[in-house]
């Protein structure tokens, strides 16, 4: 498909997630969380009793995973439906994120989602978030956006979110967690995350979600 695509990278944290998810809105186009999908092979895999070692079966469950992403009326994140059960809070936790990282290393296990990431690029247009849109899914993107923010802030975020929610959780532990992924996520051998040589960076550091997506939509053409 011929579909424009917007790539947008980086580290959990950055303001990747709240930006594609505005983005897609005011532009009207898809959306791919291609996170999710790493989230929810590991998800499926600890509920089928597969070790997140055993390579072999990783990539069968990525391979049949049973999954829709179902839109809500309000432009809320979609609804995200594992075998038919309702998931999309349990592949926020901060264990499915880590699973999800541990198996993500795996070249084997990106193969067998690769496909399924590229069938989200239809008419409109889509927006694409993840660690390698840009540099190994869509390298073709009219647009390359790799959105970072330090660590600390990142961290900050995070954990006031987390205590929005109601979780019990210190600075010190959100910011360890952060740190634990990103040196896994950007010193992999398959698809490492780094931004393409094409891509925009912005650093999100000190600014807020609306200037993001301003510079987001400066970034896009779009402003
Ligand atoms: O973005 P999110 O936190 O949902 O991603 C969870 C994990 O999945 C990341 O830490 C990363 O290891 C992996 N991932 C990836 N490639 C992507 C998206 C996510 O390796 N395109």
């Amino acid at each position: 498909d011929n579909a424009p695509v917007i790539a947008v990278d980086g580290p959990g944290g950055s303001g990747k997630g709240t930006v594609t998810q505005m983005l897609a809105k005011k532009l009207g186009w898809h959306l791919l969380d291609s996170g999710a999908l790493y989230r929810l092979t590991a998800l499926a895999a600890i509920r089928q009793n597969v070790s997140l070692d055993n390579e072999t079966e990783l990539v069968r469950v990525a391979a049949s995973l049973d999954v829709a992403f179902e839109p809500t009326p309000e432009g809320e994140p979609a609804k995200v439906i594992l075998a038919g059960e309702d998931v999309t809070a349990e592949i926020r936790t901060e264990t499915c994120g880590d699973n999800a990282s541990r198996i993500a290393v795996m070249q084997s296990v990106r193969d067998a989602l690769l496909q399924r990431q590229r069938d989200f690029q239809q008419e409109p247009g889509l927006v694409a978030d993840g660690r390698d849109m840009g540099t190994v899914v869509f390298p073709n993107a009219s647009v390359k956006i790799f959105l970072t923010a330090s660590a600390e802030e990142r961290a900050h975020r995070r954990y006031s979110q987390l205590k929005a929610a109601g979780v019990d959780v210190s600075i010190d532990a959100v910011l360890e967690e952060i740190r634990v992924r990103d040196e896994r996520d950007i010193n992999r051998s398959a698809a490492p995350l780094k931004p393409a040589d094409d891509a925009q960076v912005i650093d999100s550091t000190g600014l807020s979600i609306k200037e993001v997506l301003s510079r987001c939509l400066a970034a896009v053409g779009q402003a």
